[in-house]
């Protein structure tokens, strides 16, 4: 569905181990100038510490991580971690266009491929219209020191009983 600003068809990939500089300068990026709305300085830097080339290389090695591109530069990024939603990010000049939306319906569909009940994400204080948007329910609020994250949840149908015979996804299904 088109964000306020209209769609961009952006690409869906896993992401590979030399795409960890391009996806570390997106996270860079959105956590410095949309996730600093919401968030202290401070936190800012100890989360894009943690998410610098290197770490983002072992994350890629060990998660399940997904990239968007536009016209093959990469432009967001999302993972699965077990049943867990982690690390999803797309530059600030193109949010608004539908790409995080696209980044969650691959993660959710390798969720539901894995037969996982339940998806949990532990949203930013950004991003919580966002997921919820996408269905997820807020459960309850997380602390790491002065960081708070919202825990929240979306149950998934097990895919064979996604839907009856003859299976013809809605829109509604590709969230
Ligand atoms: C959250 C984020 C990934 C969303 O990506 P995006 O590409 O902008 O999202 P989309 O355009 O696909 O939006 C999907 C839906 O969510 C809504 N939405 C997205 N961000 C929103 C926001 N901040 N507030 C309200 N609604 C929002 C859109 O309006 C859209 O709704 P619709 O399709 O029903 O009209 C992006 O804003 C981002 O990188 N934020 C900073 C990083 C962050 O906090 N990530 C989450 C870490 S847990």
């Amino acid at each position: 569905m088109a964000g306020r600003l209209g769609s961009i068809e952006a690409v869906i990939r896993p992401a590979r181990d030399d795409d960890a500089d391009a996806v570390s300068a997106v996270i860079q990026k959105a956590l410095r100038e949309t996730n600093a709305r919401d968030y202290a300085p401070e936190i800012i830097d100890r989360i894009a510490l943690s998410f610098a080339p290197a770490a983002v290389s072992q994350l890629v090695a060990k998660r399940t991580v997904f990239v968007a591109t536009l016209e093959g530069r990469i432009v967001g990024t999302a993972s699965l971690d077990g049943s867990v939603v982690r690390t999803v990010f797309v530059e600030p000049g193109v949010q608004g266009r539908g790409i995080g939306r696209r980044l969650m319906a691959e993660v959710e569909r390798t969720a539901r491929e894995r037969n996982v009940a339940v998806l949990a994400v532990p949203s930013s204080v950004t991003a919580e219209t966002f997921y919820a948007r996408l269905g997820f329910r807020s459960v309850r609020d997380s602390f790491h020191g002065d960081e708070r994250t919202i825990i929240m949840e979306r149950t998934l149908a097990p895919p064979s009983t996604a839907c009856d015979a003859p299976c013809v996804p809605g829109p509604e299904r590709l969230a």
